[in-house]
């Protein structure tokens, strides 16, 4: 049994706050943070929740297919920052659209999150017990920020993408990659609560996202191609098979290093960075789903995605579009 790709969706906060805006609060500038960067914008969750914004882009992606909430049953989010320790986000957005056959849990791999989450689907639908997936990733970074640290707070944004995945005779998940690296987990971090029981004395601060940019890009960049051309191989292409690559959105200068390792054309590579930042989990399903309904994706084409990020964590896919 096979998966096949029949449906995308997303939801961005209404807010924008744009780089000149961010200047206004904190020592920065557009100059610095878009030529670094290639970010302009990013939306910000002032009365969205990770669950919503995770229920309305799992609506659109379910229009988008012609799937109702009885069909699905399994939802999977990949997110680092869910609204509750539990219920899951998927639990919520299992509730919200009433697909009550649905088995539902969030997983952690943070901005691999929606990667990871295909595969995980892939590996359900291949059983012959699961007909029809809703994955999503999602996120409200925002909250997670210190916005007193200029040098991360100023990357990152908030909002869901989803895509429905299906069963099918005939598999169009081509081929996938991934990876994780523990040893490294430090150089991009949130700490969550702190020990809290009569035997210890409790820190009532708040733990933020702390980052070493530089190490995040080396990993980046040295990471990344290695897993595309092993995927690519294992499906059976070259990179010149490849219509579009669709990787998480972090850095303009990432994904201008990995075409240049690739020996590809930067035009294959669209983005969504400029106007959303780096939305971890939500980036891979956020950016296919603006190109689904641009029209840009054409049955036959071969697409290749990318996530990589917090845990160290990567994964790449080879799908080929069929919606
Ligand atoms: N505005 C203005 N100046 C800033 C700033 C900001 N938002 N953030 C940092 N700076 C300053 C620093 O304080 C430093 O000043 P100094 O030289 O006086 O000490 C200077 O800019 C350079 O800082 P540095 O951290 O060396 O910049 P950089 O060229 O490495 O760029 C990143 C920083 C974060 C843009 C870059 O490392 C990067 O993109 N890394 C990958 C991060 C990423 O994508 N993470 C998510 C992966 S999932």
């Amino acid at each position: 049994m096979g998966t096949r790709m029949i449906g995308t969706g997303s939801s961005l906060p209404k807010a924008v706050v744009t780089n000149d805006d961010l200047s206004k609060i904190m020592d920065t500038s557009d100059e610095w943070i878009s030529s670094r960067t290639g970010i302009r914008e990013r939306h910000l969750a002032k009365e969205e929740t990770t669950a919503s914004m995770s229920t309305e882009a799992a609506r659109r992606a379910m229009e988008n297919a012609g799937v109702t909430a009885q069909e699905i049953d399994l939802i999977i989010v990949g997110t680092v920052s869910a609204d509750h320790v539990t219920p899951a986000c998927a639990c919520e957005v299992q509730a919200a659209i009433g697909a009550v056959d649905a088995v539902a849990f969030d997983i952690n791999a943070a901005c691999s999150g929606f990667m990871f989450a295909l595969n995980i689907a892939h590996a359900y639908l291949q059983t012959g017990f699961y007909k029809t997936a809703l994955i999503i990733g999602a996120e409200t970074l925002s909250k997670l920020m210190d916005w007193s640290d200029r040098s991360t707070c100023v990357l990152f944004g908030d909002g869901a993408g989803a895509a429905i995945v299906r069963a099918d005779d005939r598999n169009r998940l081509l081929a996938f990659d991934q990876g994780s690296d523990g040893i490294k987990g430090s150089v991009l971090a949130c700490p969550n609560r702190s020990n809290n029981n009569p035997l210890v004395e409790t820190s009532k601060e708040l733990s933020y996202v702390h980052m070493d940019g530089q190490e995040v890009y080396k990993f980046a960049v040295t990471t990344v191609p290695v897993s595309l051309q092993r995927t690519i191989q294992a499906a059976g292409l070259t990179v010149e098979d490849i219509d579009y690559f669709v990787l998480h959105q972090a850095n303009i200068r990432i994904l201008q290093a990995v075409a240049k390792r690739l020996k590809v054309s930067e035009d294959k590579f669209p983005i969504s960075l400029d106007h959303c930042g780096n939305i971890s989990a939500a980036s891979v399903p956020i950016l296919l789903d603006e190109m689904n309904r641009q029209g840009l994706l054409k049955s036959g084409m071969k697409i290749a995605l990318a996530g990589f990020g917090g845990g160290l964590t990567w994964a790449s896919a080879v799908l080929e579009w069929d919606a």
